[in-house]
C-alpha cells in the first residue's frame, strides 16, 4: 500500500511519461520529414522507451491496488528546423524528466515508503543513461555544423538503435 499523495504523484509522472512518449513520436514524423530516416529510427526506438516507461509505472500502480487515471495530453510540436533542434529538446525535456524523478524519490524517502524508493532507483539510474545519450549527440551535431555529409554520417548512425523492453515491461509495448 502506498500514500495517497504518492499514488497521486506517480499517476501523474506515469502521464508526464506519456507525454513523452508522444513528444518522440513527433519527432521521428518530423526527422522522417527531414529526410532523415536514421533518426526517424532513433525518436522512435525513444517513442517506445517511454512508452514502457509508462507501463513501468501503471503496472506499478496496479500491483499497489490503486486505480489509474489518464490525464488529458497536451499537445506536442512537429514543426522542428533540424536535428540539433530535435536532440537539444530532447536534452532539455529528459532533464525535466530527472527532476520529476528526483522530486519522486524524495517524497518516497520522506514518507519512509521504501516499496516505492526501491521501484523508482531503475528510473534513477535509466535518466543518467538518457541524458548521457542527448549529450553525445549534441556533441557531435556541433562538430559538424551544417556539414550534410557529416549529418548523413549521424543520421546513418542513429539508425542503427534498437529498442530492448526494460525489465519489467512486456507484451504492453
Ligand atoms: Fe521516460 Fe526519457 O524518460
Amino acid at each position: 500500500m502506498i500514500s495517497k499523495k504518492m499514488a497521486d504523484a506517480i499517476n501523474k509522472h506515469m502521464n508526464l511519461e506519456l507525454h513523452s512518449a508522444h513528444l518522440y513520436l513527433s519527432m521521428s514524423s518530423c526527422a522522417n520529414a527531414l529526410g532523415l530516416k536514421g533518426a526517424a529510427t532513433w525518436f522512435s526506438v525513444q517513442y517506445r522507451e517511454e512508452m514502457a516507461h509508462f507501463f513501468k509505472f501503471y503496472t506499478y500502480l496496479i500491483d499497489q491496488g490503486e486505480n489509474i487515471e489518464l490525464l488529458a495530453g497536451k499537445a506536442v510540436p512537429n514543426q522542428y528546423k533540424t536535428l540539433l533542434e530535435m536532440v537539444e529538446k530532447t536534452l532539455v525535456h529528459e532533464q525535466l524528466i530527472t527532476k520529476c524523478i528526483n522530486d519522486l524519490s524524495e517524497q518516497a524517502v520522506k514518507e519512509k515508503d521504501h516499496a516505492t524508493q526501491i521501484f523508482l532507483q531503475w528510473f534513477v539510474t535509466e535518466q543518467i543513461e538518457e541524458e548521457n545519450n542527448d549529450r553525445d549527440l549534441i556533441a557531435k551535431l556541433k562538430m559538424v555544423g551544417d556539414n550534410g555529409y557529416g549529418i548523413l554520417m549521424i543520421d546513418a548512425e542513429m539508425g542503427q538503435r534498437v529498442f530492448t523492453p526494460p525489465p519489467g515491461t512486456t507484451v504492453m509495448i
